[in-house]
């Protein structure tokens, strides 16, 4: 069967053009990381991979790429030095890193999304002949549905165990509400030392309009807003942010200039 992103939703979709922006840095020269899958899932899509056609891209559509980009790099770095042996992956979309990263021995991954685009994925990575790269679970299902973490216990999960947890991409496309019921979900499952990895939450109220982009920006809620470290801290996490300049600094890739990229990474560590 030929995979077709159809079903997916709107948010989901969102997917398919971060997969889009990994496959642009794979085939980069020093790409910061090499998604060998990327292109396939955009392909898949009925998005290849074009040359730049000379339309100037708008601002924003930089911003998110390079933010894309530079998220991807410093979440792989530090999922790999988070030392755990339970990794899970919320609302994973086509993240390949169960496939392309070294995991040590041992390690457990699950990856959770909602289930067409979980179908769509692993769709294109049999076709590829895709084979993990640790031990890999799939949990399809809707993460606003308060089943989730009993259905994870259920997949083998052992909430007794320091696990790493990467909400990549994800936070922004909830309320504040639904980002506080997760993350508290999120934090009963987190044994001391638990890590989790995450965009700090922002106000959207004064996204720039770009009718690109509007069929993202629309989704966009904020997720807990631009104090998502003081939640976390009152809640049992420790928390360290490192700001995009930083990380565009750390890995040789200066933002562009005015590229009025805010914004954050928050690397918390449950007490
Ligand atoms: C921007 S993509 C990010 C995907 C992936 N984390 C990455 O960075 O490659 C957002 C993802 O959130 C997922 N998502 C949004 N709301 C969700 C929900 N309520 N339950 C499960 N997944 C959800 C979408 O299906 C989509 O795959």
């Amino acid at each position: 069967m030929t995979p077709t992103p159809d079903a997916m939703s709107p948010v989901s979709r969102t997917a398919l053009s971060v997969a889009l922006v990994r496959a642009y840095e794979s085939r980069r020269p020093e790409p910061l990381f090499v998604d060998p899958y990327a292109a396939g899932f955009a392909e898949a899509a009925g998005m290849p991979l074009k040359a730049p056609d000379g339309r100037r891209l708008s601002d924003l559509t930089v911003a998110l790429a390079v933010h894309v980009m530079l998220r991807t790099a410093f979440y792989d770095d530090r999922l790999l030095a988070a030392g755990a042996d339970q990794v899970v992956l919320l609302a994973a979309g086509l993240d390949a890193r169960a496939y392309r990263l070294d995991w040590p021995a041992g390690t457990r991954l699950w990856e959770l999304d909602l289930p067409p685009v979980l179908d769509f994925k692993q769709q294109v990575l049999d076709a590829a002949g895709a084979a993990p790269s640790c031990e890999r679970g799939v949990l399809p299902g809707d993460l606003l549905d308060p089943r989730w973490p009993r259905r994870l216990v259920a997949a083998g999960f052992d909430p007794q165990r320091p696990t790493v947890w990467l909400a990549e991409g994800l936070v922004v496309y909830l309320s504040v509400e639904q980002a506080a019921g997760l993350l508290t979900a999120v934090g009963s499952l987190s044994a001391p030392g638990s890590r989790l990895l995450m965009e700090r939450g922002r106000d959207v109220s004064g996204t720039a309009y770009d009718p690109s982009l509007a069929h993202v920006t629309e989704l966009w809620q904020g997720g807990l807003g631009p104090d998502t470290e003081g939640w976390l801290e009152a809640r049992g996490w420790r928390t360290r942010t490192t700001s995009i300049a930083e990380v565009g600094a750390a890995y040789g890739r200066p933002l562009p200039e005015g590229a009025g990229l805010a914004g954050g990474f928050i690397e918390a560590v449950r007490g």
